[in-house]
Order: C-alpha cells, then sequence, then structure tokens
C-alpha cells in the first residue's frame, strides 16, 4: 500500500530514480532513442533540491520507496510531471498523485490546470478529464525538444 507526501529535500535520489526509470522504460513507446537520453540523461538526483523549494511536490511512497511523483507549479497552472514506476503503471498511483495536485491548485485558486503531455501520457491525462489542445515542441534544454499535446483542465 502506497501513501502521498510532500517532497522533503532528501527526496532528490529517489524522485531521480522514478523519473530516469520512466523515461527509459514507459516513455520509450513513443519517442526515439536519442530523444529518451537527451530527456533521462541530463537529470541528477541534485536536480530535484530547487524544485523541493520552489513548486509543489508530492511523492507516492510505498514502504519507504519512492514510487511515483508528482510536480505542480501554482503560479502557472501547470502540472509539471507526473510519473511513476514502471513496475507500478496502471495501479492508480499516477491517478492519485494527479488529484493531489488538482485539489492544492483549486484551495490556492487556481481555475484552469494546463500542461504538456508527453505522447504516452495522453490516454491517461483523457481520463482523468484533461482535453487536447494543440500539438507542441517541450523544450528540454536549449536546443532540445520533444513533441507533446498541450492539455488542459478546469478545476474551478
Ligand atoms: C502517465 C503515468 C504517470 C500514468 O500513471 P499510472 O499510475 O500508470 O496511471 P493510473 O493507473 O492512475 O491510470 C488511470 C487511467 O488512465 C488511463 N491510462 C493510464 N495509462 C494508460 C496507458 N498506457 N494507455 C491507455 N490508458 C492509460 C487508464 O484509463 C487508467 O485506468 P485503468 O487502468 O483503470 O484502465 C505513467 O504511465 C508514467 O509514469 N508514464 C511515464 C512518464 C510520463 O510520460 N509522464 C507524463 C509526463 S507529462
Amino acid at each position: 500500500m502506497y501513501t502521498i507526501r510532500r517532497a522533503q529535500q532528501t527526496d532528490g535520489k529517489g524522485i531521480w530514480y522514478v523519473h530516469t526509470q520512466a523515461i527509459r522504460e514507459t516513455c520509450k513507446s513513443h519517442y526515439a532513442p536519442e530523444e529518451i537520453e537527451a530527456w533521462a540523461g541530463r537529470l541528477q538526483p541534485s536536480s530535484y533540491q530547487m524544485v523541493i523549494q520552489s513548486r509543489e511536490l508530492f511523492v507516492a511512497e510505498d514502504n519507504g520507496t519512492i514510487v511515483g511523483f508528482g510536480q505542480l507549479y501554482l503560479s502557472s497552472g501547470e502540472v509539471e510531471a507526473i510519473y511513476v514506476l514502471p513496475r507500478v503503471v496502471r495501479q492508480g498511483i499516477g491517478t492519485q498523485l494527479l488529484c493531489t495536485l488538482e485539489e492544492r491548485a483549486r484551495v490556492q485558486g487556481v481555475e484552469v490546470l494546463r500542461l504538456d503531455a508527453s505522447l504516452n501520457a495522453v490516454p491517461f491525462y483523457k481520463a482523468a478529464g484533461f482535453e487536447p489542445q494543440r500539438e507542441a515542441k517541450h523544450q528540454l534544454e536549449p536546443g532540445v525538444e520533444i513533441r507533446c499535446i498541450v492539455m488542459t483542465k478546469s478545476v474551478a
């Protein structure tokens, strides 16, 4: 059984592991190997220190192991990430993380959530009530972009 809690500074390594495993295993169905490596390879356990301070970051934990995380930027109303370990997909953990972010957004007065969905994640976000708006490029770093779908959901 897993629990959802706020991320702490000591969670960087666990979040990094989930992030890179999910990109390398789950996202590879829709992206080229060089895109996957550009995406996962630039991440480091220390990458999350600033994010934990500046974003709403929640983790799903199973017996002390981080198995998923969700990241919301309140100022822009953007869901910046939902990732779960490949071994726990389709168990409702992504939905639970997304509901937690939606609730945080709602109580803070956000009316519309937006996100750049990776192509593999579009059915997940559709199932959660997000509507596709347009195709776009998501910039990972200057010069490195991947295709995504801009999606929105009213949470007011
Ligand atoms: C997207 C992701 C977070 C979904 O997490 P999850 O815990 O597996 O999702 P849930 O179990 O809560 O799924 C809820 C519903 O979404 C839909 N769904 C989820 N994954 C799906 C898939 N691969 N194909 C079709 N529908 C899917 C289903 O309707 C599912 O309900 P069901 O299992 O009862 O049929 C997970 O697949 C992941 O980590 N992907 C890689 C990272 C990524 O691309 N994240 C998004 C970045 S924008």
